[in-house]
């Protein structure tokens, strides 16, 4: 075990779902390279997004460069700020990733963020990152109408900040997530459960494999760089 961590965080409020096995998936990976890793369930935390009291900004403030909310993420935040990687896996809800993760992203990334003429970063570390997304659309949708359109590039935003503060995240997803224990209980006409059910035997564990290989990756490269 080297002295290495990295912080997983889980936005689906599902701790067993399709977000929740990639996040497992990856600290596998990091773990078999001697990584320590921590899953943070954002659900389970009693938190609120910036409530824009600007402390964090203040000159000479006791908070300047932290985030002077008190509450359940306090503690997390100052640890993930000293961490050697962070991954952010989110499902994507209305086109953006969850109001959890977002509200999180928040008050991990404000107070780090200088409103200097370059937007810079007072990160004590830039750390390695990469983010996970899980979600109903095919592969080409996403690419497409979540990435492609610039009308609505809130995944490429929620990317570049996390780029800004700490490093170019590396993207990973699992498309056409199996969503229900069972389809027939539910009303639901746009979505073919027995394609569902083949993208799940045969994708799902490829998109697993990825994220093994991946937190593989960034834990070896976590121990090369040392
Ligand atoms: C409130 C809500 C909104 C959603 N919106 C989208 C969406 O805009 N696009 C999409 O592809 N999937 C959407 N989904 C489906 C989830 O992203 C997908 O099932 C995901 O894999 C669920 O992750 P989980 O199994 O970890 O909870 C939505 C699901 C919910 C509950």
């Amino acid at each position: 075990m080297s002295d290495k961590k990295i912080f997983i965080v889980n936005g689906s409020p599902r701790k067993n779902w399709n977000t929740a096995k990639m996040c497992k998936s990856f600290a596998d990976g990091a773990g078999s390279k001697g990584a320590a890793t921590q899953i943070i369930n954002l659900y389970d935390i009693d938190f609120k997004g910036c409530i824009s009291c600007f402390a964090c900004k203040l000159k000479g403030g006791a908070y300047f460069g932290r985030c002077a909310c008190r509450d359940g993420l306090t503690a997390m935040l100052e640890e993930i700020y000293h961490a050697d990687g962070l991954v952010l896996a989110s499902p994507i809800y209305l086109g953006d990733v969850t109001s959890s993760m977002r509200a999180f992203v928040e008050r991990l990334i404000f107070p780090l963020l200088q409103y200097d003429e370059r937007h810079s970063s007072i990160a004590p570390k830039r750390f390695k990152t990469a983010v996970i997304y899980t979600m109903n659309v095919s592969e080409d949708y996403f690419f497409n109408e979540y990435l492609g359109r610039k009308e609505s590039d809130t995944l490429r935003c929620f990317e570049s900040f996390i780029k800004r503060i700490f490093t170019e995240p590396q993207r990973l997803y699992a498309f056409d997530t199996y969503q229900f224990t069972d389809y027939d209980k539910y009303v639901v006409e746009c979505f073919d459960k027995n394609k569902k059910a083949k993208q799940r035997e045969e994708q799902f564990p490829k998109d697993l494999q990825a994220a093994y290989d991946a937190g593989a990756l960034m834990a070896a490269s976590l121990c090369n760089d040392a």
